[in-house]
Formats: structure tokens, sequence, C-alpha cells
């Protein structure tokens, strides 16, 4: 037997018991001719101590340990004199009788303490190492916990846990597919799932009414802190649904997941918004609602007065910022350059200071104090507050805005990462315009349903009509991080025909990539709706993080590489020529080469 304990369990109630310890070696200090081990495991540490009554052969062996040797130690539970009050096991050590080096180790490149002082390329290209650290414990813990709790609830609930292929043809989400080459039908591609949406679909035509599975999809798109090539879907989907059950049973698993893991008893029900809202008032489809501060829309108030900029702008709308009157005419400036940096892209900002001595501004020449007042009106501002206006095209302008208050929630120290606002946004456009392509794309995917009171608009050739169909669908938001998407699904034939047609596919390319679909509808699809989270955003933000990498063992760095294997890397010539991706002339000059 290796250990009779771990590395966290022993106490003052096992003073007197002997055991026998394994793990890593984090620190040792030699104090007057004992020597202090700090032994490691996953569960914590426990001190050993070597004693000056050791037996020579474990003195010699303990000189010789470094750190995060694999060694084996047993001996006595004994109290310690000077107790550790900062660790579980601190008022005992274990005053070694025997030790056993199980493996030498090089010296780590980086220290493994929950501060490392290695940088963030070395301890990735080291991964192993750095998921030795308690941070990075403690993170794939709560994804344990979550995957564990997430199964629970679903299966109390009637969900089947049903696997779905990750060798597949394309399902549209918007990203690029990863593809992979079939040796057995050269020239052909798999392409991996970047989510299980007409599987799913599919399951729900075989009658598994209530299907769930914590899955991994892969897309390829520009990586972000909270995006990675492959990551985690709870993806879940019902048949025999409408809107309102589908969110009773998820806000039931958000409600659950709070509670077992978070220890949060949350009992109201979940704010909704429509999209619609989201965009108006948040300048967001992801608002955070942690605070207020809500975007006001000033363009009646401001617009026609006299000042060229705001009178040729299509909108004008501004944040106030509680008690910001105090803002230094410095604070103003830095925030001015923050709003004209190239992701903001607004070219100005008009500041109002409602203080005691009046309206004081940086548009004054242009409005009178009235005006100004009237402006403040619409948020309603008070004495004290500052409002802060952004002017030009309406879609740009809000969405500047909204970042404008995300930086203002975090400058005042908002946006607290203990506090939680779940949030459903419902009432998206089904469709989006795209002009580059001169084409409609689908909003959340190709399979949604348009709400029942535009199918009217959804067939006309309009496209202006078009484009104000409302979709069924929904977004779990959770402060200002969107962590679920899903819809009421196009259960008949016809109309996942028409949908395809106002995407511009010809019939043909419909029945090349979609028609199993199409087919499956035919015989007896029922009402069907789902939802699929990111498992990886939903971890990182109960652990109080916005970077996803964290939350997943081996992730990959922002370029989409994997530094500790060296993903992606060429493959050698004749195994391209096995694929057929490559002539054999060809293949075999690479290899030479
Ligand atoms: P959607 O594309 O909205 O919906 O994805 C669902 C959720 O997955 C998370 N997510 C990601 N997480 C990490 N890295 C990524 N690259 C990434 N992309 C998405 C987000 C998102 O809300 N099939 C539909 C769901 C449905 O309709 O049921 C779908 O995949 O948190």
């Amino acid at each position: 037997m290796y250990r009779t304990h771990t590395c966290g369990e022993l106490r003052l109630q096992h003073k007197g018991t002997g055991v026998t310890l394994a793990g890593w070696v984090q620190r040792i200090r030699n104090l007057g001719g004992m020597t202090f081990i700090d032994l490691r495991d996953r569960y914590g540490i426990t001190q050993l101590v070597i004693n000056d009554s050791a037996s020579a052969e474990i003195k010699d062996a303990a000189s010789r340990l470094g750190r995060e040797f694999v060694i084996q130690a047993t001996g006595a539970v004994t109290e310690r004199l000077s107790k550790n009050n900062k660790i579980p096991t601190g008022d005992v050590e274990i005053t070694v009788t025997a030790l056993h080096v199980l493996n030498a180790a090089e010296t780590p490149p980086f220290t493994i303490e929950d501060e490392s002082d290695g940088g963030e390329e070395l301890r990735a290209r080291f991964r192993y190492l750095d998921l030795r650290r308690n941070p990075l414990r403690r993170a794939l813990e709560l994804r344990h916990q979550m995957a564990r709790e997430v199964r629970s609830y679903l299966d109390s609930q009637q969900f089947l846990e049903i696997e779905t292929p990750f060798l597949i043809k394309s399902t549209p989400e918007g990203a690029r597919d990863f593809v992979v080459p079939s040796r057995m039908n050269p020239g052909e591609f798999y392409a991996l799932p970047q989510s299980p949406q007409t599987f799913k679909q599919l399951l729900m035509v075989s009658g598994y009414d209530r299907y769930f599975q914590i899955v991994r999809c892969f897309r390829d798109e520009d990586l972000r802190a909270d995006r990675q090539p492959e990551f985690t879907q709870i993806d879940c989907e019902m048949a025999f649904v409408e809107r309102e059950d589908v969110l009773r049973t998820f806000e039931g698993l958000a409600k659950h997941l709070f509670k077992t893991v978070l220890r949060k008893e949350l009992t109201a029900s979940f704010p909704r918004m429509s999209y619609a809202d989201a965009m108006q008032y948040y300048g967001s489809d992801k608002p955070d609602i942690r605070f207020d501060m809500r975007i006001a829309n000033l363009t009646g108030a401001l617009k026609g007065k006299g000042f060229a900029v705001f009178d040729s702008a299509a909108y004008i709308g501004g944040i106030c910022v509680e008690g910001g009157a105090t803002y230094t005419r410095k604070q103003l400036d830095e925030l001015t350059e923050w709003v004209k940096r190239p992701q903001i892209g607004a070219k100005g900002l008009a500041y109002v200071r409602l203080t005691a001595e009046g309206v004081k501004s940086s548009i004054d020449k242009f409005y009178t104090p009235d005006e100004l007042q009237q402006a403040a009106a619409a948020f309603p501002a008070r004495e004290g507050d500052l409002l802060l206006i952004l002017s030009g095209d309406a879609k740009k302008t809000l969405d500047a805005l909204g970042a404008l208050r995300i930086e203002m929630g975090n400058r005042l120290g908002l946006r607290r990462n203990d506090v939680f606002a779940p949030l459903w946004v419902y009432d998206f456009p089904l469709l989006e315009w795209d002009g580059e392509t001169q084409r409609f794309y689908a909003m959340h995917h190709p399979f949604t349903a348009p709400k029942p009171d535009d199918l009217d608009k959804f067939y006309t050739n309009d496209n202006a009509l078009l484009a104000q169909v409302n979709a069924n669908a929904y977004d779990f938001v959770l402060n200002g991080v969107e962590i679920g998407g899903g819809s009421i699904r196009i259960y008949d034939a016809k109309v996942q025909q028409r949908m395809f047609e106002v995407l511009g596919f010809s019939k043909e390319e419909a029945a090349y990539k979609f028609g199993f679909i199409i087919n499956a509808f035919k015989y007896g699809a029922p009402p069907h709706g789902g939802i699929a989270f990111g498992f990886d955003r939903w971890c990182a933000l109960f652990g109080g993080q916005e970077t996803i990498r964290d939350y997943i063992a081996f992730p990959k760095n922002n370029a989409g590489r994997d530094v500790m294997l060296d993903a992606p890397s060429k493959i050698d010539g004749a195994q391209l020529k096995e694929l057929q991706l490559m002539s054999g002339e060809r293949s075999t000059s690479t290899e030479e080469g």
C-alpha cells in the first residue's frame, strides 16, 4: 500500500497513529539538525519532520531530496510545537521513520505555488506541472462538481444522456468547420460538429423527448478569453414543449447549480428582457444587470439645437454615472481617449456634470442649462451625477455606449464576481443581413422557428419585412456573459425548406446539405425546442473568472495552438499520400525536404 492517508487528512485526533503518506515535495527546510518537508498531493499539504534521532539512511535520503520529488514517508502523527493555522493539517506533523524516493524530479521551470513565478507561455508548455497548482486544481474540481450536478438535475427531470458522433457532415452554426479527411473515401471530408444541433433534433423525431449531452464542440473561429476552438456544451433538447417549458426547465437547472455548487438559494424567477430592449437600454444582447446605468435616448432632447455633430447624427444617447460629477477634466479626457480607441470607435465624448453650482458641460456653448437639464431628466439624473453622451449611427453608437457602460461598471467596482445576475433575453431577430455577401444569415441557426405572428413576413420576398421577423429564440445571460442559447425549432419540412430558401440555398443545395433533416421532418416530427450552455463559461463564471482556459485541463492558446503538444503540426508525406491530400512525388520530396 503506497499510502494510508492523503496529505490533506490528518488532524490532532490522529495523534499517535502510524501513517504512510505519498506525494510531491513542495518545500524543504533545514533548521538546526532537523529537516522539515512540506509534502503535497491533491488534497493538501502535510509537514514531515526528520529529527536528530532519525536513522542515517533517512537523513541521507532527505539530504538528496529536491522540489517535486515523489516520495513516500512513514511515521507517527505528532502534535506540532508551532502550529500553522493557515492549513487544515497545521496542528500536526509526521515524525518520519521511513522515507522512500519513488521518483526523482528535475527542478521545475517555475514554482508550484498559488502565485507562480512562471509566465503564461512557460506554464502552458508545462501544463501538467501548472495543473499541480491549487488554483487550477480548484478550477477542475469545480468543473467536476458542475458536471455531476448537471447530470443529477437533468436525470431527475427524465433527460437521457445520449452521445452523438464527432465525424459528421458540416452543421452550420456560423463558424468555420474543422475538417477531417477520410482515408477510405478519398477526396472526401468529415466535419467535426460545431454542435450536435441536427442530431438532437433527429433524436426528437426518434421519440427521445428529453435529451442531453455534455459534449465537445469544435469551431474554427477567432479566439478570445471566453472562446476556445474546442469547448464543451451542456446540450439539451425537449419535445412537446413551448418556450415557457424550456425556460422553466433550465431555470431549474441554473437554480440547482447555484444551490449545490455555490450554496446560493435563488428563489425569484429570473428577469427577462426582449432583444430590442437589451439593445436599446444596454447596447448589448447580453446585458450585465448587476448594475443599472441604463442607456437613455437623447436624440429628441439634443438634436436640432444647432450643434452640428449632434444635428447630423441619426442617434444621440448617453449613460448617467451616479455621483460622477466629481470627475476631473483629466479623468474625462482619459475617458474620451478610451471611447476613441478603434475597438470602441466613437469620434468623441460629450459630458454634462450636474453640480450644485449648476450644469457644467463640454457642450454648453450649444445648449442652454435648461436644455441640458431636459436631457438629464431622461435618465433621470440628479445633482452630483455625470452624463456621458455619444452620437452617430444608431447601431454603432449603442454598441459603443454598451461598451462604455461596462467600462464604467468596471471602474466603479459595480461588477463584483461574487454577485450573480441571471437574465433571459428573448425574441431575437431571425435573420441578419450581410452586406458583403448580399444575403441573409440565420442569427441563431437555420433550425430556429420564426415567431408564429411573423409568419406572413417570413413568406414575403421583401427584405425589409424579412429583417423584421423575430425568432422564437432565447439566450441565458449571466453577468454580461452569454452562457446559453437556444430556440423553439422548425418541425415542418415545408417551413424548413422555406428557411433554406430565405438563406439563399437552392433546392438542390438544401437537399445536398440538409436532405436528412428535411426528410426526417416528413416522418412525424414532434414540436420541439432546446438550448445549449457553454459549460466552460459557466464554470469560469462560477469560479469568478473571465477566462475559460483554466477551467479546461488542456486548453489551446489564443493562436489555437496546444503549446505543450506543439499542435497543430505537419504530418509526414506518407500520411498525406495515404489520405490522398498530396500526390506521391510531392509527398516524397516533402519528406526529403
Ligand atoms: P450557440 O452557438 O449559441 O448555440 O452555443 C451555445 C453556447 O456555447 C458557448 N460557446 C462557446 N464557449 C466557448 N468557446 C466557444 N468557441 C464557444 N462558442 C459558443 C456559449 C453559447 O451560448 N446548437 C445551438 C444551441 C441550441 O440551439 O440548442 C448552439 O450551439 O456559451
